[in-house]
């Protein structure tokens, strides 16, 4: 049996779509913290459990029976609860007697991130590791699907796309294909103790972004780089809550110092095909 964590979450719902596709319903745990979000799942025939991250005694009995976890890493901002409730799911799927344990990670994770993020989830593969549990980590880049957050509502009408990316270029990756790719190493073997980057060549600047988003679109767009605190003061004039302010900025300043700049096989590899690239991504969304 599979156990997807974070099953209602859009990663996880989308792995399970995918796995679907692979699997009997019956072999498929969604485990979840809140079952009634669960519903569409347990009327497709997939079992729910509850599961919360705070709550180590649920994630114990949701494990039960289970060979293989998929870890979706939580949505939580703070350091010491996002690596509480990580350790939680560790050691439940340990004490379950989970075999294999497939972790969503971020690519390139440091201590030295200007990403909030970034530490816990280098520590959580330390813990992961550490465990002693078979392995597997997705070393996840930033989602394509994320990118007309950074692009902005006005982008379109004012021809300009404001933001504190510098020159800094990220190697995008569709979350749904990101769950696809989950679900083909879920089901098949070879995968035991791999770190594979989720990152597909070419990474784009947000100058690379604009010109594709001027050809899709048919309308002029330029992408103009302003400094980190500049971005923050526009965020807070629109009342956006200090840790959103926190975060994207620092989602700026990491992609300016290119962190999520790499290129790797191994996407195209899992995938089984060439992933969508930016241009035919933005037409989806902005297309004429
Ligand atoms: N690479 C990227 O660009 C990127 C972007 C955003 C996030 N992420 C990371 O990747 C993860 C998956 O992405 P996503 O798009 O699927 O995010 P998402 O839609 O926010 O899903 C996060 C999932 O975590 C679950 N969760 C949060 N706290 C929990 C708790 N205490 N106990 C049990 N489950 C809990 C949520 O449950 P509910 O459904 O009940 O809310 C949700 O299902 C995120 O959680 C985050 O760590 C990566």
């Amino acid at each position: 049996m599979l156990a997807i964590t974070g099953a209602t979450g859009h990663l996880g719902q989308a792995t399970i779509q995918a796995l679907l596709a692979k699997v009997a319903p019956t072999e498929i745990v969604a485990v979840v913290r809140d079952p009634e979000k669960a519903t569409a799942l347990r009327q497709q025939g997939v079992q729910v459990r509850p599961g919360d991250y705070n709550d180590p005694a649920s994630l114990q009995a949701a494990f039960q029976g289970v060979e293989t976890v998929l870890f979706i890493s939580t949505s939580e901002v703070e350091y010491e609860i996002r690596m509480r409730q990580h350790q939680h799911v560790i050691d439940a799927a340990k004490q379950a007697g989970v075999r294999h344990v497939v972790y969503t990670s971020l690519l390139n994770p440091s201590r030295e991130s200007q990403f909030g993020a970034s530490p816990s989830h280098l520590a959580t593969e330390e813990y992961l590791r550490a465990s002693g549990l078979t392995h597997t980590i997705f070393r996840n880049t930033f989602y394509l699907d994320i990118l007309p957050m950074f692009i902005g509502e006005n982008a379109l009408p004012s021809g300009k796309i404001y933001f504190a990316a510098g020159d800094g270029k990220v190697s995008y990756a569709l979350r749904e294909e990101i769950a696809q790719a989950l679900a083909n190493v879920l089901t098949s073997s070879g995968h035991d103790n791999q770190i594979y980057d989720i990152a597909p060549a070419p990474p784009y600047s947000l100058h690379d972004v604009a010109t594709a988003l001027t050809e899709v679109s048919g309308q002029p767009v330029a992408y103009v780089p302003i400094s980190s605190e500049d971005m923050a003061a526009g965020m807070r004039q629109h009342q956006v809550p200090e840790p959103v302010v926190d975060l994207t900025s620092g989602i700026a300043r990491a992609i300016s110092a290119n962190e999520f700049n790499s290129a790797s096989p191994a996407f195209e590899q899992l995938l089984g095909r060439k992933p969508t690239d930016l241009k035919t991504y933005l037409a989806t969304v902005y297309g004429k």
